[in-house]
């Protein structure tokens, strides 16, 4: 039986045009920081890739990193600074122990500007780290007021545009933003490469000690045939129209209504390929478990460990019951899908919902 994915927001399928480069990248030879001809080669292709993704988001420097989640640990260290975040941000923020989730999310999903407002008062310079567009829900942060905020007080803002960046075209000075963060899996690219752009070349404080790649911000041998793909499955995603999305996601969320579920988000700005949905009665590890069995692959809010599922802490962070956010279910779609992938998923979420 044939997979209908529609778990884009956790890992997405390589896309075909960078699956046609791969093996090519793949027969390399060259460590990239060989002086041989096989290295220079790597390093050409790789000094490239990293001036085209600053080109893209208009950033002056770019480290390469294996994950975000890398990458994000990486800022604090960077600007040696303690940095907050918000209630309902990544895990790979939130659990490490230099950033404080202090911030609160309103009950519509967005960063509690007055809060912000009233603590960068108390505690100017403050190291924000926080999400573009939220990886469970969708829904787009009021990034640009957020970086004046942060500005004003002397602040520095690190963008965690992991789910954001494939969707719409960012110019980090515009916005305001002094680091983004970018994950190659995200976008088509495959496992193994990630990105901290940046407008200014911070402290050399690596996160991993060693060779001294990246310009000693980060060692370690840089990964060149999956940055690579990253660098052209960013090209590819923003090259894509996802507005075709919109109109589908919305057919989604109607027959999710229909069955008694409510929408997270349904008036916010949002991802146009995220639907994030809580069902009354039925929890979404239990839903997800249904859909696989009808090979339709979705994600749950909850986290699973040990056998027992926690509700999501960016609904509880909304003011959600954990009742209630524990029943929640998300649907993500990926670029290249079309109207008969959504009808399929329709299909068989008709079956689980019930
Ligand atoms: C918003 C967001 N930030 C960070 C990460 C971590 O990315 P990676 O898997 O590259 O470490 C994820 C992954 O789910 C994410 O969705």
């Amino acid at each position: 039986m044939q997979i209908v994915y529609f778990d884009h927001n956790a890992t997405t399928p390589i896309l075909p045009k960078i699956q046609e480069k791969y093996p090519e990248w793949l027969a390399m030879v060259g460590n990239a920081n060989s002086i041989h001809s096989h290295g220079q080669h790597s390093r050409g292709l790789l000094e490239n890739a990293r001036d085209e993704l600053c080109a893209i988001f208009h950033a002056n420097h770019c480290i390469f990193t294996a994950t975000a989640s890398e990458a994000l640990n990486l800022a604090p260290k960077l600007w040696d600074s303690p940095a907050i975040t918000s209630m309902g941000d990544h895990a790979c923020i939130i659990n490490n122990p230099a950033v404080k989730p202090i911030i609160p999310l309103t009950a519509t999903g967005l960063v509690d500007l007055d809060f912000l407002e009233n603590y960068c008062t108390q505690n100017p310079r403050p190291l924000f780290l926080m999400h573009l567009a939220h990886n469970e829900s969708g829904i787009i942060q009021p990034f640009a007021q957020i970086a004046q905020i942060i500005h004003q007080h002397g602040g520095i803002l690190v963008g965690d545009a992991v789910q954001y960046a494939g969707k719409y075209s960012m110019n980090m000075a515009q916005i305001g933003l002094d680091g983004l963060v970018i994950s190659g899996h995200k976008m088509g690219a495959g496992f193994g490469a990630a990105g901290l752009l940046l407008m200014e070349k911070p402290a050399v404080n690596p996160l991993i000690y060693g060779g001294g790649q990246e310009y000693g911000y980060r060692a370690g041998t840089e990964n060149t045939p999956a940055i690579l793909a990253m660098v052209m499955a960013q090209q590819l995603s923003l090259e894509y129209d996802w507005t075709a999305h919109q109109p589908w996601h919305k057919q989604l969320e109607q027959l999710c209504q229909e069955n008694g579920c409510q929408i997270i988000g349904h008036d916010r700005a949002r991802l146009p390929n995220t639907s994030l949905i809580i069902h009354p009665s039925q929890r979404g590890v239990d839903m997800v478990i249904k859909a696989d069995l009808l090979n339709l692959c979705l994600s749950s809010g909850s986290a699973c460990s040990s056998g027992t599922s926690k509700p999501s802490a960016s609904l509880l962070a909304m003011g959600i019951a954990p009742t209630l956010a524990q029943n929640s279910l998300r649907i993500s779609s990926g670029l290249g899908q079309n109207g008969s992938d959504f009808q399929k998923c329709c299909e068989i979420l008709t079956k689980i919902l019930k």
